[in-house]
């Protein structure tokens, strides 16, 4: 069964769920509740309960466009692309070309040379630590990271570091969550090489301010990478206008399949490193010693690639631009206003992250007084209420908070008000029960 997403607004001057076709006047809100029909988890029970879905920091779920178009390639045309001379190759590699275009147009790339598929962003981060680290980074250069970063955008940089004789500095937080302009400016110096930045944090929820960041370490003459793992899939990515040099991401994270992922880079960057991985269809010509390879974006895909990802990934992109990215954030602080109004009213709690709603996404971190969050989010589990907990990939910014673990919830286009007051009503229960019916 296939849908189309619906560009339809919650009309809520009016009190009512009915759906009502786009107008601006209006606010041009989206309705969540209609949106939910466009994503078959929630068509049924999970586990005989009705699903809260709140870990999407942690993966999305997919609407039935998705998971269609992946199910029509696979059954009407799989082949092994730029392979081969028959139909199936030929589709093939026409949806994969397709899908790195849709990839370019949607992050507004100049060219779909710059456009890797990788298997996700991880793979993406060590793509450029191997290649562009690696063999570009000398003795002595500076790897600059936040301490917000996840471990993904960690560990390749301590292997860089470690192997090239480079320093690695952190850039630490604000008691608020936020990186201060005197710490960015103490820390990125004519000795960096290259700035490792999220671009939102997947524990505090904090949008960096990543364009002036690259703009003040382009002056210093350093790189900038930024792990968009938790950026593109909640607001609008310009590369061009960011002037990232790196922008890598996953589509697990927006809608998408799990296996895919991008590198974006600059075409000029991309020319100079060498092939991260080697074998398969990167090559122009291979003699017994030696081999010339493939132009881009080819030279950086080693091996078969991940067609029905990459087809899959293409849907979601149509899905979100159907909606909108200014409306799916706009939705998305709408909620996060929503949670932090009432989660601040409550003793009980503990949250983490920039209070004020201009710095920060929908991902908000937080802990139950007397009760463990791994505990905590297996009981939440009972009333359908899917959470994270434990150290988010990111135990170095658990440390630097003097936090073992800590809960949290994540939003995306299809969570409602509804979900965030009935986790509340879950956590006054687990409180309850843990402190004998006093609160
Ligand atoms: C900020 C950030 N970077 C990187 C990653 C790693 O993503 P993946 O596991 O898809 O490679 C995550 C995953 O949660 C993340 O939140």
């Amino acid at each position: 069964m296939s849908r189309v997403a619906l560009n339809y607004i919650y009309n809520e001057n009016a009190r009512t769920r009915r759906p009502i076709i786009i107008n601006k006047e209006m606010g041009n809100k989206i309705n969540p509740y209609l949106l939910k029909k466009d994503f078959p988890v929630f068509q049924d029970k999970v586990d005989g309960r009705e699903l809260i879905y709140l870990d999407n920091a942690a993966t999305t779920q997919k609407p039935y466009t998705v998971i269609e178009a992946v199910r029509k390639y696979s059954q009407q045309f799989h082949g092994n692309p730029h392979r081969g001379a028959h139909y199936l190759s030929v589709k093939a590699t026409e949806l994969y070309d397709q899908a790195r275009q849709k990839v370019r147009e949607f992050i507004k790339a100049r060219s779909a040379k710059e456009i890797i598929f990788t298997r996700n962003t991880t793979e993406a981060i060590n793509l450029v630590a191997y290649s562009y680290g690696m063999n570009f980074i000398d003795e002595g250069d500076e790897i600059v990271l936040s301490i917000a970063e996840h471990h993904s955008n960690i560990l390749p940089w301590q292997q860089v570091a470690r192997s090239r004789r480079a320093r690695l500095k952190y850039m630490y937080l604000d008691e608020d969550g936020r990186l201060s302009k005197d710490e960015v400016k103490s820390k990125i110096t004519e000795r960096t090489k290259l700035v490792c930045l999220t671009h939102m944090s997947n524990v505090l929820g904090t949008i960096f301010p990543v364009r002036e960041i690259i703009e003040y370490a382009h002056q210093k003459g350093a790189l900038v990478l930024i792990d968009g793992a938790q950026g593109i899939p909640h607001v609008e990515v310009d590369v061009q206008e960011l002037n990232a040099d790196f922008y890598v991401f996953s589509g697990h994270k927006m809608l998408g399949p799990m296996g895919i992922g991008v590198l974006y880079a600059r075409e000029e960057l991309l020319e100079v490193m060498p092939p991260f991985l080697s074998g398969g269809d990167m090559i122009e010509y291979v003699s017994e010693d030696t081999a010339s390879f493939a132009p881009l974006p080819e030279k950086f895909e080693a091996g078969t690639q991940n067609v029905e990802g990459a087809v899959g990934l293409a849907a979601a992109i149509d899905y979100l631009n159907s909606i909108g990215m200014d409306k799916i954030h706009q939705h998305e602080q709408d909620l996060t206003a929503y949670a932090l109004e009432r989660m601040q009213g409550i003793s009980y709690l503990t949250l983490y992250g920039p209070t004020d709603l201009e710095e920060r996404g929908g991902i908000i971190s937080f802990n139950v007084a007397g009760i463990h969050p791994h505990d905590l989010a297996s009981i939440v589990d009972l009333d359908g209420i899917a959470l994270r907990a434990g150290h988010h990939c990111a135990q170095p910014l658990m440390k630097y908070l003097q936090l073992v673990a800590s809960c949290r919830i994540s939003f995306y286009l299809y969570n409602t008000k509804e979900d965030i007051d009935q986790l509340i009503d879950s956590l006054d229960r687990a409180r309850s029960w843990f402190s004998n019916g006093t609160k």
